[in-house]
């Protein structure tokens, strides 16, 4: 390495350009602050011509992101293109191999083959940082790693994804449709390539898988997550949950618990009063509960050029002052299989439904929820002008398998005019 810690850094898309800004806006902070000065040497993208909003003259062009990854003038490699496979897996192998410290901000890559990467990495002695592939701005993996790494972790939890927590929010504050909500998320730079990633809890599972890794000393086992997106969230359900003092929210769970590690994705809803709550717009929330600390909670902007190009720099200056961290808290080859967990936690839950208006049907409800164990704690049924009785049940604690049955048996009732909808309410 020269005096000059060099950065090479593929994909100048929203985070990428925002990481050259930190760097050129910064340069005598960061030089103070590392020790070191940090310089851009090369750069790739897809396109050589676009208008990025930077000034990009002074750095080498690479159309190969692998060539790029290898240049000698390169001491880290920063992949901003995203992508679980493809381009960027390759040249972070590439740089790997070469020798070179390697930030990213890819959850997708990670969450499929950060046990492989990691391994890679320790071997060849360089780090592997990935501050920004979680909750964005907030520097959740450093104190999982770090601060809290006297601590037995217990259960990991938040909201992770700015697109959707965004889209929930306008739909829920300002009546927006769903395709209004999402268009303005787009336009803020929070949405993925591949939109599926966020809207159906793909992206925000990689990152619960991350942290669980960390957090339990398991190896990634995205696979084994319970995934479920915010597609089928109505303003219907938004309104009602409200109307019992909760808000819907796509919320990660990770917690180990002697059915196994239970990692969930879902919309559930929390109380509207809670921190989770309370989360608007972009913003993410991960909460930590560990034996010694008891409960912490981070929040921040989970998504957007600044936040996650300040992420990428924190990672960039501890590499520049000569951290060397396993990359996921302990060795890779240590990491144990993650045991899934063959049930989840039992939970209150929510249930929607629509029933025919006539005398009896409400009884047959209860009759069925009855015979599959499980016990209401609070009902409701709405005004309506028709001949469909819109009722809310918010059951007492039960075990999903319970839940199951009875929604199977529910439409032999021949009372339900529509489909029952049935959210997890989660104890926040
Ligand atoms: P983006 O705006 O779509 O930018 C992607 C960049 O990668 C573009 O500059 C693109 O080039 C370049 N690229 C794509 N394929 C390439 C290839 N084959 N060779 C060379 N360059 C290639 O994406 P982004 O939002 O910045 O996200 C980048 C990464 O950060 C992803 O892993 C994403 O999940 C992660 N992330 C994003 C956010 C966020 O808020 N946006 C937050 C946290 C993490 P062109 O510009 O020429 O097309
Ligand atoms: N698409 C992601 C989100 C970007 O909306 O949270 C941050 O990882």
């Amino acid at each position: 390495m020269t005096d000059t810690l060099r950065l090479g850094i593929a994909g100048l898309g929203t985070v990428g350009t925002g990481v050259v800004k930190i760097v050129q806006r910064h340069a005598e902070l960061l030089s103070r602050r590392c020790g070191r000065p940090i310089a851009i040497t090369a750069i790739s993208a897809r396109s050589r011509d676009k208008d990025r909003g930077v000034n990009l003259r002074h750095y080498a062009w690479e159309d190969d992101p692998v060539v790029l990854a290898r240049r000698p003038d390169v001491d880290v490699f920063v992949e901003l293109m995203g992508g679980a496979d493809g381009p960027a897996k390759a040249a972070t192998e590439a740089a790997i191999a070469a020798g070179k410290h390697v930030v990213t901000a890819n959850k997708a890559m990670l969450a499929h083959h950060g046990q492989a990467l990691a391994e890679a990495a320790e071997a060849a002695g360089v780090n592997l940082r990935f501050e920004a592939a979680v909750a964005g701005g907030i520097p959740v993996v450093k104190a999982l790693t770090e601060g809290l790494a006297g601590n037995a972790v217990t259960r990991v939890m938040g909201v992770m994804n700015g697109t959707c927590n965004y889209i929930l929010t306008r739909m829920d504050d300002a009546g927006l449709t769903y395709e209004e909500a999402f268009a303005e998320a787009d336009g803020l730079g929070y949405v993925e390539a591949d939109p599926e990633l966020d809207v159906g809890g793909i992206d925000a599972g990689h990152k619960l898988a991350l942290l669980a890794s960390i957090a339990f000393g398991t190896r990634v086992s995205f696979d084994d997550m319970k995934l479920e997106g915010i597609g089928k969230v109505s303003i219907d359900d938004i309104r009602r949950a409200g109307d019992l003092g909760y808000k819907i929210k796509l919320l990660g769970v990770a917690q180990m618990t002697g059915r196994g590690l239970e990692q969930r994705m879902t919309p559930c809803l929390v109380p509207s009063a809670s921190p989770l709550g309370q989360l608007v717009g972009g913003t993410n929330m991960v909460v930590i509960e560990g034996d010694a600390v008891e409960q912490i909670v981070l929040r921040g902007p989970g998504a957007g050029e600044g936040p996650t190009a300040s992420a990428v720099m924190g990672d960039v200056c501890d590499i520049v002052r000569g951290m060397k961290l396993p990359v996921f808290g302990q060795p890779a080859e240590t990491l144990a299989p993650a045991p899934p967990a063959n049930a989840e936690s039992p939970a209150c839950f929510y249930l929607r439904l629509e029933l025919v208006d006539k005398p009896g049907a409400l009884a047959k409800v209860a009759t069925v929820l009855g015979e599959n164990g499980i016990s209401i704690d609070r009902m409701r049924q709405y005004d309506h002008p028709g001949a469909h009785a819109p009722v809310l049940i918010v059951t007492h604690k039960t075990a999903r398998p319970n839940l199951d049955a009875a929604l199977s048996a529910l439409p032999g009732t021949g009372v339900l005019t529509g489909a029952p909808v049935a959210l997890r309410i989660e104890e926040v």
